[in-house]
């Protein structure tokens, strides 16, 4: 579904993205860890358009996206979340996944189903004509993550979708997650809470200095001493 070949960026004198080759099943949901500054950021901001690459290509169902602009992507089926949050804070929760939404001309209906039915799915209905400022960062998580399923993305990425969480809505999450990816979603999902992302995801990436180190079964790469070494520093 997607393929990222010797993907390399460079910030000035920093190296974020050496070379990285990665691909993604549909229906997979692949995590990736890394230390801080290791560049998985930057790998998501280059597949999902927000920045291009020094170095290296990007397929997506066949089509070459390495230098499309965002929007394109995003029509392809392309759908991402923010490592820090870009909601319409003075915006209720029903209008942050609304607006987004009327881009896409879908029957007002049908939109307004969707959004009451992800709203249940991670138990926010109470919260819907509450300003998204006035929630929990948590809260606010949960919130980006169902907007961007708003958008019928084909694959979705998420960068550190449950920082701030409440330790009793990692379960909410991952029982959304789960039940959107037996519909037929693709994840690609950035984590530092390893217990989480090994519960999660079918594969996981790891990654350090801007280098792929590893990618296979959860457990076999999270124990795998170089990794653990690159945790480690
Ligand atoms: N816009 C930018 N301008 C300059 N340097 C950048 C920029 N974005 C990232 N970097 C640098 O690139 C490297 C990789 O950063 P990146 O944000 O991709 O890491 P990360 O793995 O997502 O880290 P974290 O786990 O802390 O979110 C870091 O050294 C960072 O300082
Ligand atoms: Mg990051």
């Amino acid at each position: 579904m997607l393929k990222v070949e010797g993907l390399t960026k460079h910030f000035g004198g920093t190296k974020a993205l050496n070379g990285v080759s990665l691909e993604v099943e549909k229906q997979e949901i692949v995590g990736i860890i890394g230390p801080n500054g290791s560049g998985k950021s930057t790998l998501l901001h280059n597949i999902t358009g927000l920045y291009l690459p020094d170095k290296g290509n990007i397929w997506f169902e066949g089509t070459d996206i390495t230098n499309l602009p965002i929007d394109k992507r995003a029509r392809l089926g392309i759908g991402r979340t923010f490592q820090n949050l870009r909601l319409f804070k003075l915006l209720t929760v029903w209008e942050n996944l609304l607006v987004p939404a009327i881009q896409l001309k879908k029957p007002k209906k049908e939109m307004e189903e969707q959004a009451a039915e992800l709203l249940e799915l991670v138990k926010l209905s109470h919260l819907k004509n509450e300003q998204a400022q006035n929630l929990s960062i948590g809260q606010q998580r949960l919130l980006e993550f169902i907007r961007a399923m708003m958008l019928d993305s084909k694959i979705v990425f998420l960068d550190e979708p449950t920082a701030g969480f409440h330790p009793n809505m990692i379960q909410t999450f991952i029982d959304t997650l789960q039940e959107l990816n037996r519909r037929g979603k693709t994840f690609v999902i950035i984590e530092h809470n390893i217990p989480a992302i090994m519960e999660i995801s079918t594969r996981l990436v790891a990654i350090a200095a801007g280098e792929v180190l590893m990618s296979g079964d959860p457990h076999s790469v999270h124990s795998n001493p170089e990794v653990v070494e690159a945790y480690l520093g």
